[in-house]
């Protein structure tokens, strides 16, 4: 059976490893976290709804001991600050790269052969970072962002489709940015009808700018950044890790030429199965969703740079 961990268990994290154990996606799931008690507080407050809600997973909490990590299938990355109102995801690099480096370092002393999550922000440079820093090779490191942000693509359409969720399909590519990410308005579609022939253009405009800033819109209202679409996107990809599901998801992975560009991280479509990212799928972008892209890769490439200036990397 499998196991998995999830390091920090701040809001993300610890949403990410109560979706996962009610899924019963491992038989054994450890989160840990640097602040005494709080992981080990959180999970046993986990189990206890164990038998409320049905699942047998053996949840255990610890403090900065990546020993009891050992042996995990998929490790999750959440540690690091979370956004304040009215700051970027980018404003986090320089304390999260520290952070997220030294957590890579310390779980592949005991995993070495894990497929790595990561969620923390500036979530494209720190991909980026845990694929140089960990030396893995590029099908295990896999950043998760797409998957949320087309998940609040999905909603919003619904919403002013006034369909369900469940009969929306959609995709969201590029970096997982207020202004670089790109909700691919041409493919999303209702039961197979496109959403561009059903909505009048403002509305779509409006549902796209909606979601760039579905993050922000949230951390305004909370005082922080979001959790629970968070968590249960962390949790959805580390599904098809595990149960080899080879769904296809936007993620963000190494790109070396696939979608016009190399040396960098950012949300593409993927087939996600037990190896981590098994396939790149080429959407074959029109020049003006080409022309976004590459715009949004010279954002995340600056990002890339800063790990490069601040000498993580
Ligand atoms: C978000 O978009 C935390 O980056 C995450 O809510």
């Amino acid at each position: 059976m499998s196991k998995i961990t999830v390091v920090g268990a701040g809001n993300v994290g610890a949403t990410c490893a109560d979706v996962m154990a009610a899924r019963e996606l491992a038989s054994e799931l450890v989160l840990l976290d640097i602040k005494e008690g709080f992981a080990e507080g959180k999970t046993l407050d986990m189990m206890q709804t164990a038998t409320l809600r049905d699942f047998d997973t053996r949840i255990t909490g610890v403090t900065n001991n990546y020993e009891a990590t050992a042996n995990s299938d998929v490790v999750v990355i959440t540690s690091g600050i979370p956004r304040k109102p009215g700051m970027s995801r980018e404003e986090l690099i320089g304390t999260n790269a520290g952070i997220v480096k030294s957590a890579i370092n310390n779980i592949l002393k005991y995993s070495p052969n894990a497929v790595i999550v990561v969620i923390s922000n500036p979530m494209d440079a720190m991909t980026y970072l845990a694929l140089k820093v960990s030396k893995l090779p590029k099908q295990r490191v896999i950043g998760m962002g797409g998957i949320l942000d087309n998940s609040r693509f999905k909603c919003y359409l619904s919403q002013v489709l006034n369909v369900p969720v469940t009969d929306i399909d959609g995709t969201v590519i590029g970096g997982h940015g207020d202004t670089t990410m790109i909700p691919l308005v041409r493919f999303a579609t209702y039961k197979g009808i496109p959403v561009t022939s059903l909505l009048s253009k403002e509305v779509c405009d409006k549902v796209v700018a909606d979601t760039m800033v579905g993050g922000a819109t949230l951390t305004k209202l909370l005082g922080t950044s979001a959790w629970y679409a968070p968590g249960a996107a962390g949790a959805t990809l580390v599904e098809s890790i595990i149960r080899d599901q080879k769904k296809i998801f936007p993620c963000c992975v190494a790109l070396e030429g696939e979608y016009g560009q190399k040396d960098i991280c950012m949300g593409v479509p993927v087939v996600i199965g037990k190896n981590g990212w098994e396939k790149i799928v080429d959407y074959k972008l029109n020049n003006e969703e080409q022309t976004a892209f590459n715009k949004s890769a010279d954002a995340v490439r600056n990002m890339n740079n800063v790990l490069t200036e601040i000498k993580v990397i």
